[in-house]
């Protein structure tokens, strides 16, 4: 296993065994390649354990990874209340604001970390920054209603301070990248005077016709964990 996966792994598995206790019930899974680890982690932890769960998903990849493993599979519509909701991160700054949707699935997951009476993060070292927008080149995924797309990137790219936003494409430039909620993903980047404070900017960008999600997690989450390349853990609450 390289170094960044042995990361992730290593974050996933502190995180699972330092938060996820047998009397969680209802556990929420995020997407991405760190959560693997956690599902894998969590399926360690034994069948007696896990037969009184239910799994809620962020997509369709955790979906096939609760699948998978055999664990109960569940939907927010049922379980709105989650006990713990555990995901990866593109972004966490020193006061644990992220940013997610890296795989477009951002409204999901901040549904099931809202729900979530304790949001925890895993990720791997090169997701550890001071201020958002250091490492993360394509910018925060924005989720917007096909049908408003260019009028939203009409207002980042002249009222937000967002020049460079895109529209995502499918890789080969297929078309848009089209989410699990049948919407297009603008990436935008910002300069870091606005990554200081991201609240601020994440509430003007919602306040934006058109826009479903953004993929910035500010104040949610209770700790974030990551794998450093020496075999370390740090933990960041
Ligand atoms: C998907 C996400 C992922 O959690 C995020 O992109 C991190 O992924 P990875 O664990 O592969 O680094 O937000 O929308």
């Amino acid at each position: 296993m390289d170094l960044i996966e042995e990361s992730k792994r290593l974050a996933a598995y502190t995180a699972v065994d330092q938060h996820v206790k047998p009397e969680h019930k209802i556990i929420g899974v995020g997407s991405g390649s760190t959560v693997p680890y956690v599902v894998d982690r969590i399926f360690q932890q034994g069948k007696e354990v896990n037969k009184g769960r239910v799994f809620i998903p962020t997509g369709f990849q955790s979906r096939q990874l609760i699948v998978s493993a055999g664990l109960s599979l569940g939907d927010v519509d049922e379980y709105p209340a989650i006990d713990i909701t555990i995901d990866g991160a593109d972004e966490v700054d020193h006061q644990l604001n992220c940013v997610k949707g890296g795989g477009a699935c951002h409204l999901r997951e901040k549904v099931l970390a809202e729900a979530a009476h304790t949001f925890v993060l895993v990720a791997d070292y090169r997701k550890n920054v001071q201020y958002l927008g250091t490492n993360f080149l394509s910018g925060v995924p924005i989720e917007v209603v096909p049908f408003a797309y260019a009028k939203v990137l009409n207002n980042l790219h002249h009222s937000l301070g967002s020049p460079k936003a895109t529209l995502r494409m499918a890789v080969k430039k297929a078309g848009p990248v089209v989410t699990d909620n049948g919407n297009f993903v603008i990436d935008a980047p910002f300069e870091r005077e606005h990554m200081i404070d991201p609240q601020i900017i994440m509430s003007k960008i919602k306040m934006l016709t058109g826009v479903v999600e953004v993929g910035l997690f500010c104040g949610m989450a209770k700790a974030a964990y990551f794998g450093n390349e020496d075999g370390t853990v740090t933990i960041r609450w």
